[in-house]
């Protein structure tokens, strides 16, 4: 069997030439006679790998010199925790409620001091983002969190909240690098690899400076301390070395494709095609406030959950993997990352009509 074309909301698709030049480079990673996965992380070879991944970020995202880029561990999850535990001086934060990713974020960061939840958008089953202009910030937050693009619903802050001049902190791991951002409007933002730049195992963070102290919670493990990977360049200890050499492939890619504003283009092109498929059917229907939509993960449902199974199933006959909805929502979900090509979702569009040809 060949390549399907993998809607998975993370892990999810890479780009094809990525994964055939890694798969050259396997047993003999440019003359070293050994593979990434082999090498010592202080060797000469793989300090050019993680020092040439992030010059490439940088240039992408055009982080500004006063903010660190950490290539970590611990899942996007372990944030949660440490984010908190670095920048809860007055214990103290503000989160703003979109969706799981949101909300379990809030319940971490509820063990190390209070958390103010100040909007919210579960009352219609997450499918908005709240309004965000006028915000009861607390006074004395730390920062205010957002999820900015929230996988399983498939919404998108299109306009970052107001924080009333305090610090965002924002997990971007399912639109990252999807299209330009001013990453001088953050704090922190951050991201688990494994939805639009690489495979699971890597997390980024990129923390503006002074955020970085020694004046951390009592009881914070040196390996969750900012600190102690900015100070060590993230090789403080074995960092994830096979996820930052992918990573960097596929920041390679992205400036070979014309960078994050091709990127959007890209993805707004792909997007629309599956939207204005979704608005015009009479079988299948979006679940998001069109004003919120995400490039990036489409939430979609028949309205009846044997014809959403049966659809699952004859798409993935037909090679088209992953469309199955978060299960705790159920329905679909396409997630049509950087990855995807745009071939991809014409082919998914092409099966949704055929589909309702025949069930409607
Ligand atoms: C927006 C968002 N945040 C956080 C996570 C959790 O990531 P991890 O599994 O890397 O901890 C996910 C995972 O799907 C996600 O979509």
């Amino acid at each position: 069997m060949g390549r399907v074309y993998n809607f998975s909301a993370g892990p999810a698709v890479l780009p094809e030439d990525v994964l055939k030049e890694a798969a050259e480079e396997m047993l003999d990673y440019k003359g070293t006679g050994m593979s990434v996965m082999e090498m010592s992380h202080r060797s000469k070879a793989f300090e050019e790998i993680i020092n040439g991944a992030e010059a490439d970020l940088r240039e992408l995202m055009n982080i500004p010199d006063n903010y660190k880029v950490l290539f970590l561990q611990g899942g996007a999850s372990q944030q949660f925790a440490m984010i908190p535990m670095n920048l809860m001086k007055n214990r103290v934060a503000d989160y703003i409620i979109t969706g799981q990713w949101a909300k379990k974020a809030a319940s971490e960061a509820e063990k190390y001091g209070k958390v103010n939840r100040i909007a919210s958008s579960a009352d219609k089953t997450f499918s908005y983002i709240p309004d965000c202009s006028d915000l009861p910030v607390s006074e004395d937050a730390d920062y205010v969190y957002i999820c900015e693009n929230n996988t399983i619903y498939g919404t998108k802050f299109q306009e970052l909240p107001n924080t009333k001049g305090k610090l965002l902190v924002s997990d971007v791991s399912s639109c990252f690098l999807s299209e330009p951002v001013d990453v001088s409007k953050y704090g922190i933002l951050y991201g688990g690899v494994q939805k639009n730049i690489g495979p699971a195992g890597t997390v980024i963070v990129i923390i503006r400076e002074d955020l970085i102290t020694e004046d951390v919670l009592p009881g914070t493990p040196t390996m969750l301390t900012y600190k102690t990977h900015a100070d060590a360049k993230s090789l403080y200890n074995t960092p994830p070395a096979y996820g930052i050499y992918i990573c960097g492939k596929v920041f390679k890619w992205i400036k070979s494709m014309g960078g994050l504003s091709a990127m959007k283009e890209r993805n707004e092109k792909k997007a629309a095609l599956l939207y204005d498929f979704l608005d015009q059917s009479k079988l299948f229907k979006g679940t998001v406030e069109k004003k919120d939509r995400s490039l990036m993960n489409v939430p979609f449902v028949t309205g009846d959950v044997d014809l959403d199974a049966k659809f699952v199933k004859e798409a993935k006959e037909a090679g088209l993997e992953n469309l199955k909805g978060h299960r705790s929502v159920g329905g679909m979900r396409a997630s049509i990352y950087n990855a995807m090509p745009y071939e991809g979702v014409e082919a998914l569009v092409a099966f949704m009509k055929k589909f309702e040809e025949e069930n409607l």
